[in-house]
């Protein structure tokens, strides 16, 4: 085992607030216990829910009232430096990556973080450390909303707004690799981003009602929800299902719909599913901007926007 720093640089909240109440600092680094490794984190990936989280929404309320100062983070991909007790899957030198321990905190946004082994996978060997920590939540997400919510099947034709974004473009991905007939709502800017990912008809979302005229659809994956949803109801066949994925403000279900809620979970098997998706040419995220450890305000304004094309990485060097 090399020789491990008592401290270790992280991005830390006070208390809950505006992105300036991050700051890099010096604290503690933590180690793995049983069932745990420690990871040397290379990148984290930077979701929504970071920035909810952050502001006091998201996941705040598994942070809990003792759970500030708060270090940031769900998603990282790195190298495990030491394995805690009864460990056998993985070892030290292992690039692993994952979503660990949402909605707890995790602490991805740090030199280190301790992960249980049943929430990590091996990293694809195909892909940098930046690009696979833009995987796991975005894919896993993706994956249980249309696979174990949504049951979609070959051949049938599935929706999915917020097309382009981090869980979106991951999910055209999966649901094409699937033999699903994928419509895609974007923006005209990602028109040609979404064709590329394997939508087979794309929708702009600018125009006023886009949804008219659209063939009844078997699954509906909305990954914006707010005004999308209504629209996007009203393209499935009856009987047909709709997984929305923002928690906040879910209206009422019209009747004649399943309308499964998704948490996502993390679960090292799935991560291994896309592992090998991504091995196999089927699964690439797109990183659409790097930013340093120290940049983490700049990254959650970024995020809170909503026009993120892929994902945003930290990287921590
Ligand atoms: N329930 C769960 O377990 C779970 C898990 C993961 C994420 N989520 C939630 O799911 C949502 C999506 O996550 P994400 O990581 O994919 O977010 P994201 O990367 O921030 O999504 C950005 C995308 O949203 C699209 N967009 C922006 N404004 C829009 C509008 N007015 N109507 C429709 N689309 C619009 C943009 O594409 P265009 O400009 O091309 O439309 C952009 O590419 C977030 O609210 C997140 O918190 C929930």
């Amino acid at each position: 085992m090399p020789d491990l720093p008592d401290t270790m640089r992280a991005i830390v909240a006070v208390a809950p607030g505006d992105p300036d109440v991050l700051e890099l600092r010096d604290v503690p680094r933590p180690s793995p216990g049983p069932g745990q490794v420690l990871i040397r984190v290379a990148a984290a990936g930077v979701n929504p829910v970071d920035a909810k989280t952050r502001s006091g929404a998201g996941s705040a309320r598994f942070v809990g009232d003792d759970g500030w100062p708060w270090i940031p983070g769900w998603d990282l991909a790195g190298t495990v430096v030491e394995a805690g007790f009864g460990v056998a899957r993985f070892a030290e030198g292992d690039r692993v990556f994952g979503t660990v321990a949402f909605p707890y905190p995790a602490g991805a946004y740090a030199e280190y973080a301790v992960a249980h082994v049943s929430q990590i996978s091996r990293s694809p060997r195909s892909l940098d450390d930046v690009h696979t920590a833009a995987l796991a939540m975005g894919g896993l997400t993706a994956w249980q909303a249309l696979v174990d919510a949504g049951g979609l099947e070959t051949n049938q034709r599935v929706l999915i707004t917020a097309a382009a974004g981090g869980v979106g473009h991951l999910a055209v991905q999966i649901a094409a690799d699937l033999g699903a007939h994928v419509i895609a709502v974007a923006s005209p800017d990602n028109v040609d981003f979404v064709r590329g990912l394997g939508a087979y008809e794309i929708v702009d979302r600018t125009q006023p009602d886009w949804a008219a005229g659209i063939a009844p659809v078997d699954l509906v994956l909305d990954a914006f929800g707010g005004p999308a949803r209504e629209p996007a109801v009203s393209t499935l066949r009856p009987g047909g299902t709709i997984v929305t994925l923002p928690a906040a403000n879910r209206p009422v279900t019209p009747e004649g719909v399943n309308d499964p809620f998704v948490f996502v979970a993390p679960d090292g098997l799935e991560l291994q599913l896309l592992t090998g998706s991504v091995e196999r040419g089927a699964l690439k995220p797109h990183v659409s901007e790097t930013l340093p450890l120290a940049d983490a305000a700049r990254a959650h304004e970024l995020v809170a926007s909503g026009g993120t094309r892929g994902k945003i990485v930290l990287t921590i060097d």
